[in-house]
This record gives structure tokens, sequence and C-alpha cells, in this order.
């Protein structure tokens, strides 16, 4: 068995080492290479599935992911690290198509290429979305088990809030009887407080009638302003691979993780017409392929990018477009790549007259070896959060002219239509070489805007071409434009008097407002939709409510790829959510 000398490079390598390593290398590792379930991607909605079917011991789970170990990576640690992570070897580096509505621009595209996928990547932010937002999804797909309250549960067995690093009085910052205090990834406040803090407080009482304070953000009512919860622990990101796949879950002997290991194709198992539960992989960019077979399920949770580009491949998606490539259809799922959805987003940048901000630490090398060491050794001070202690949630007056035009996407009328995100300092990396910033991005969370996701040949290591078609509707770019204008009025408040010198552009008409849109605009991050469910009856839609795929059988997807829609919120809760509650269809399904 070649398992324990594996171990040892590993720990050699990183520095650590599993407590009894399940961390294969190749299916020769396998001792018993019967399982009863395979997952594909070990992201957000792939660690909630490993880890809770291998609750039972007598079930045998594979999971299978592109990149390598998170253990031992010191900028996916430290929250405060996190902008060193986009185009770094945890990214798979996506590019968008060129935008029509954004002067042709192409726009960055990051995912998580690690153990825990993007959750190991990200912002750490925690927003369930608003209660409306899932009443919808539950109107939708026809299946009241996707309602806010029937929710309830599996928010409450994914979250485990923690007190902030610093210990500070959290009373007024969050409300603890909409939070769960014993799930698995942690969630904490801020533990480090930052300079702009107290402005933006005072601010939500200057102007508490456009911008008020919300305690709670993810009660289901989230309009209003309020501080940010992340999910970090006592100063460290909590991906789904440091908690749902954290030491010991993945020292399950019924658990096997092989990393490094793309997975092309999903394949028809022996001639069963609608059977598919064989997977195809590659260990060495294509040169030998390898198929293995689950006994029960596949569940392919790779991702709004990667999911759909897997089923294309396979064999699976609109017939028409397969040919034009010379993919022969196995089964022709006309919705597979469509309905993209994704919130366009504006990182405004003011200059400001103070040098309290993340460019004083981020522009000197020294001071970042300090905060760093004192993380190291403490797990205390300025990088034990992400660069951002409040969003805020908020839609349009009633008797905004666009609604002569459309109608309110939002899910109901709790559900805001552009958020704004407050960061004590420029986004950038590298930072600005002069100057000190905050940064009041501003991004549509209710999007009409619909892209896709298609093959650009049939060869299944080349990446995908991912068209979010941002700002196609007049819905998307009208609010864009009032979400800047009323930072301008946040900003213009007695509290922010003599800190602002110069605002991000002297755009004001809407023209000149749609020329800086299209300069700046990019994506939040935050894709969905690719693989959707929807109700049993439903003409389109890619996956059922249980998540299975629609006229196959063994094959679930269960990953932000799913959604039916959009939530208002930033997406990784949302997937850790639909994952909980998957688990539980699957359990229930197999009687295990
Ligand atoms: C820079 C950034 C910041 C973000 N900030 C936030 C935030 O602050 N808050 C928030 O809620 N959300 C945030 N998000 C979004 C959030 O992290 C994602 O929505 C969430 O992780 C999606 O979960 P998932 O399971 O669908 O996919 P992922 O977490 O992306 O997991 C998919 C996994 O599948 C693997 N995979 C893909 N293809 C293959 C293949 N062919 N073979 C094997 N493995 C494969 C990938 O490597 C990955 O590990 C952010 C995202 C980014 C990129
Ligand atoms: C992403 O880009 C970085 C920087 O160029 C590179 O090191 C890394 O290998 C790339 N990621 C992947 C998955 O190829
Ligand atoms: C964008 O590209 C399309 C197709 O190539 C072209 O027709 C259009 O004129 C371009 N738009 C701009 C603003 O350059
Ligand atoms: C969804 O909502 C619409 C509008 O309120 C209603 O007519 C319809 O019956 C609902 N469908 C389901 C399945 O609940
Ligand atoms: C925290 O602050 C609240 C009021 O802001 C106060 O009532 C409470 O006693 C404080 N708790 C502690 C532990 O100091
Ligand atoms: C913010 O206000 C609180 C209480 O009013 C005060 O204790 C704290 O020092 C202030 N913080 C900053 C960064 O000015
Ligand atoms: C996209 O989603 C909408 C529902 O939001 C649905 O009506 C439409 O048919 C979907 N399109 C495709 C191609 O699946
Ligand atoms: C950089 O940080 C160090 C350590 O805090 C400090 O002594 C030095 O003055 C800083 N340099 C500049 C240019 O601000
Ligand atoms: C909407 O109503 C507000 C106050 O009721 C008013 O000030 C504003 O001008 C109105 N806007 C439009 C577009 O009618
Ligand atoms: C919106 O939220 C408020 C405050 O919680 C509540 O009073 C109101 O009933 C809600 N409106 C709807 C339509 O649910
Ligand atoms: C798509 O294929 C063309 C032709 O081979 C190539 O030039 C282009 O770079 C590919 N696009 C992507 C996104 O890989
Ligand atoms: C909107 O999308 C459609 C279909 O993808 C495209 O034909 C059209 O040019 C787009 N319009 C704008 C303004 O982006
Ligand atoms: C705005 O106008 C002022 C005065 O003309 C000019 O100094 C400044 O550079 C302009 N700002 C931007 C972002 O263009």
């Amino acid at each position: 068995m070649v398992l324990p000398v594996f171990c040892s490079l590993l720990a050699i390598a990183l520095g650590t080492r599993y407590a009894e390593a399940t961390v294969i290398s190749t299916l020769d590792d396998l001792v018993d290479k019967s399982l009863d379930f395979v997952v594909i991607g070990a992201g957000a909605g792939g660690g909630v599935i490993a880890n809770r079917l291998t609750e039972n011991p007598d079930v045998s789970v594979l999971l299978i992911e592109a990149g390598g170990s998170n253990e031992g990576v010191l900028d996916v640690a430290a929250p405060g690290l996190d902008s060193f992570l986009i185009n770094s070897a945890w990214d798979w580096n996506f590019t968008s198509t060129p935008q029509i509505a954004l002067n042709n621009r192409t726009l960055a595209v990051s995912r998580g290429f690690i153990l825990g996928g993007t959750t190991s990547i990200n912002q750490m932010v925690y927003t369930r979305g608003s209660s409306e937002d899932y009443d919808l999804w539950a109107n939708m797909t026809d299946d009241e088990g996707w309602s806010w309250d029937n929710l309830q549960k599996y928010i409450r067995k994914n979250e485990k809030f923690t007190p902030p690093v610093d210990h500070h009085n959290t009373t007024g910052q969050f409300d603890p009887n909409v939070h769960s205090f014993d799930g698995i990834v942690s969630v904490s406040l801020q533990g480090f407080p930052n300079g702009i803090d107290n402005r933006t407080i005072r601010t939500t009482s200057e102007l508490s009638e456009e911008f008020p304070f919300n305690l709670d953000m993810n009660s289901g009512f989230q309009l209003g302003i309020g501080w940010v919860q992340a999910t970090i622990g006592d100063g460290t990101r909590s991906s789904s691979a440091a908690s749902y796949l954290g030491r010991s879950f993945i020292s399950r002997p019924n658990l096997h993780v092989l990393l490094n290991t793309r997975v092309l194709r999903v394949l028809k198992t022996d001639h069963q017409q609608s059977d598919f539960r064989s997977v195809e992989f590659t260990q060495d960019a294509g040169v030998t392929t390898h198929t293995i077979t689950a006994s029960k399920e596949l569940i392919i949770a790779a991702g709004t990018i990667m999911t759909p580009h897997i089923l294309m491949h396979s064999g699976i998606g609109d017939s028409e477009e397969l040919k034009s490539l010379g993919i022969q259809t196995v089964h022709h799922l006309p919705s597979v790549g469509k309905n993209l959805t994704e919130q366009p987003i504006v990182r405004n940048k003011w200059l400001v007259d103070s040098t309290d901000t993340l460019e004083t630490i981020a522009r000197n090398d020294t001071l970042l070896a300090e905060v760093t060491e004192e993380w190291e050794r403490r797990r205390m001070g300025p990088i034990v959060d992400p660069p951002l202690s409040f969003i805020g949630w908020l839609r349009l007056p009633e008797n905004s002219s666009i609604f002569q035009q459309v109608l309110d996407p939002a899910a109901g009328p709790n559900t805001s239509h552009y958020e704004l995100i407050i960061t004590n300092g420029a986004l950038s990396h590298p930072a600005p070489a002069t100057g000190n910033f905050l940064t009041f991005s501003t991004s549509v969370s209710s999007p009409t805007s619909r892209g896709s996701i298609s093959l650009n040949s049939s060869n299944p290591l080349e990446y995908p071409l991912i068209n979010f078609n941002l700002f196609n509707t007049s819905f998307d770019r009208f609010v864009v434009r009032e979400a800047y204008r009323n930072t301008k009025k946040f900003l213009a408040a007695q509290s922010w008097d003599g800190y602002i010198l110069a605002p991000p552009t002297n755009a004001t008409t809407d023209d000149e407002l749609d020329e800086y849109i299209n300069q700046n605009a990019a994506t939040e991050n935050h894709p969905v939709g690719t693989a959707a469910m929807s109700s049993n009856s439903a003409a389109y839609g890619v996956v059922d409510p249980d998540l299975r795929v629609k006229g196959l059988v063994g094959l679930r997807i269960v990953d932000a790829s799913v959604f039916p829609r959009l939530p208002a919120a930033h997406t990784q809760v949302p997937v850790y959510i639909v994952a909980e509650r998957a688990a539980d269809l699957i359990k229930d399904f197999w009687g295990i």
C-alpha cells in the first residue's frame, strides 16, 4: 500500500499530518474499491455531502477534487490575506467572454482550485438572503421543503456562531436568537476594529430613513445596514475544507479523498439506458484516464462553471449545440448551462484623508510581515478579518421610474435590489501606489440579466465559454446608477465631514455614469443557476426538486448551479443550506 509513503511526503511538504490520512494519491491506494457514492468537487456543496454521508460508518464515499490540499496555506487560513488568492495557484483563473454591454471587456472569473473549493478563496461573508428568496424557491420548484421556515433546520446544522477574537462586547451587533452555536462552519463578527466603523454606525442614525441599521441581516428580514458576519473562527478561515473536511472528519476510514484529480465526464454504467454512475478522470492532464463506478450515486458538486461543463462533455445538454461540437448526445436536456445569473459589482474608490486604511499595511512589507507574525503567534490583529465590516441591502423607492417599464424582480417587497459593501481601503492587489481609500462597492443583488456556459470544443480539458451577459437589461443598469447616487448621499452625511477628499468619478448624468460603469463593472463572483432545479412538471430545468438530473438515474447535483434563482445574498451560505438538505434527501432515498 502506498498510503503511508504519500502521507509522509504530504507531511514534509506541508508541515502537517492528517491523523489517519484517508487522502489518497491514486485509485490503487483504495483498499476496498466498492464505493457507495462518488462526489465530484470538494467545495461548499461537495464538502457537506462527503461529511454527512460518511456519518454512517457503513457508507463509503470517494471525494474527487481537481486542486490540492489547503493544509498549511497561510494566505488561505489568514482572512485578511484573501486578496493574494486571486490568480494564485489556488484559483482556476477563468475569464469571461467579451461582455457586449461593457464595451466588450472580458472579466476575470475566480473559482477555488483547492480542497474547500471556492470557500477556500472567498471573502467569507456570511449571508443567507431574505426569507422571500427561499419562499420563491419553494414556489418555483413546487416543493415546500425549500421554504425559509422548512430550511431553518439546515441553516442551523451548518452554522456555529463563535465569539470574535478580540472578545469585544457584541451586544447590539447581531441577534443571537437567529443563530446556531453548534453547527459545523464557524461564523463570527469582526475581531479587529476598523477606523471607519463609528462613522458608518453614526450614518445609520443620521440618515435612518434611507440607510436604517439592521441588527441582523440574516434573520430573514435583510433590509438595512449591519455588521458583517463572516465564516471565521478563532481568527481563521472556516472553509468547507477546514470545517466539513476538518481533521476529525477527513480521518474517517469510510471517506476517501482523491486530490489533484480532474473529472472529465460521467458515463453510462454498463448498458443500462439511463444509469449514470460511472466517472472518468485523469491525474496527468489527459495522458491516461481512469474510470470508477459508484454502487449508489454520483454527486456532481463542481460548481456553476464546471458542473454544466462536465454534463455537456458527457453528452447531457442541448442536442443541437452538442452536435455542432461533435459530441454525441446521450440525453437531450436543453437547460444545461443556461440561465447563468451573476451579481454585477462596481468597486467605487473614494480618496480619503486618513492613513488608518488597508493601504498602509498593503504597501509596507515590514508592517505586513509584523501583522502576519502577530496572526501566526496569537491569531490577533488586523488580518483576522476580511477587509470589510459593514454591508447593506437596499431597495429602489416604490415610485422609481424603472417600475413603469419592468415588474419588480426582487423575490418580494422585503428583498433588496442592491447591495452596498463598505471597505476600509482599496481592494485591488497590489494596492494603489499612493493615496488612502474607502471602497464603497455597489452591486445588483436581484439582477435580471441571464447568460450561459457553453463549450468551445469537444476537449474536456479546455475551459468553457462563460458569458454572464452582464447589464443585458435596463433594470440592472438602472440599479447600479441609483446605487452609486445613493452612496454619495451616504457619504454626504455629517459623520464623514472632512474624511472624503475626492470621489471615484465626476460622472453625474446617466450617460456619464454608464461610461464609468462600463469601464469599472466586474462580477461579484456569485454565479449560479446553470443546472437549475425546477418542479417535476416544468418544461425547463436540469434537476428535480430532489436534485436528481431529470430523466436519468444515479446522478445528482449539489452546488450553486442548481439554484432556481439567485438569492439576494453572497452565495456560499445558500450552497451550504442546499447541501445540508440534499444530504438528508440522499439519506432518506437510500435509507442510510
Ligand atoms: C473571490 C471570491 C469571493 C467570494 N466571496 C464570497 C463571500 O464573501 N461570501 C459568500 O457567501 N460567497 C463568496 N463567494 C462565492 C462562494 O464561495 C461560492 O458561491 C461557493 O463556494 C460555491 O460553492 P459550490 O459548491 O457551488 O462550488 P465551489 O465551492 O467552487 O466548489 C467546486 C469544487 O469543484 C472542483 N472541481 C470543479 N471542476 C472539477 C473537475 N472537473 N474535477 C474535479 N474537481 C472539480 C473545484 O476545484 C472546487 O473545489 C466568493 C467567490 C469568490 C471567487
Ligand atoms: C492561475 O494563475 C496562477 C498565476 O498565473 C498560476 O500560478 C496558477 O497555476 C493558475 N491556476 C491554474 C489552476 O492553472
Ligand atoms: C463588441 O463586439 C461585437 C462583436 O464582435 C461588435 O459587433 C460590437 O461593435 C463591439 N462593441 C464595441 C462597443 O466595441
Ligand atoms: C406560486 O406563486 C404564484 C403567484 O403567487 C401562485 O399563483 C402559484 O400558485 C404558486 N405556485 C405554487 C406551486 O405554490
Ligand atoms: C454588553 O453591552 C450591553 C449594552 O450595550 C450591556 O448591557 C452588557 O452588560 C454588556 N455585557 C458585558 C459582558 O459587558
Ligand atoms: C468608536 O466609538 C467607541 C464608543 O463610542 C469608542 O470606544 C471607540 O474608540 C471608537 N472607535 C474608533 C476607531 O474611533
Ligand atoms: C430560465 O429560467 C426561467 C425561470 O426563471 C425559465 O422560465 C426558463 O425556461 C429557463 N430557461 C432555460 C433555457 O432553461
Ligand atoms: C513600515 O512599517 C514599519 C513597521 O511598522 C514602520 O517602522 C515604517 O515607518 C513603515 N514605513 C513607512 C514608509 O510607512
Ligand atoms: C418618489 O417619491 C418621493 C417622496 O415621496 C419624491 O421625493 C420623489 O421625487 C419621487 N420620485 C419619483 C421618480 O417620482
Ligand atoms: C416586511 O417586513 C416588515 C418588517 O419585518 C414586516 O412588518 C412586513 O410585514 C413585511 N412585509 C411583507 C410583505 O412581508
Ligand atoms: C476557443 O477556441 C478558439 C479556437 O481554438 C481559441 O482561439 C480560443 O482561445 C478559445 N477560447 C477559450 C475561452 O478557451
Ligand atoms: C442581450 O442579450 C441578447 C441575447 O444574448 C443579445 O442578443 C443582446 O445583444 C443583448 N443586449 C445587450 C444590451 O446586452
Ligand atoms: C473630477 O474633477 C476634478 C476637477 O476638475 C479633477 O481634478 C478630478 O481629477 C476629476 N476626478 C476624476 C475621477 O476624474
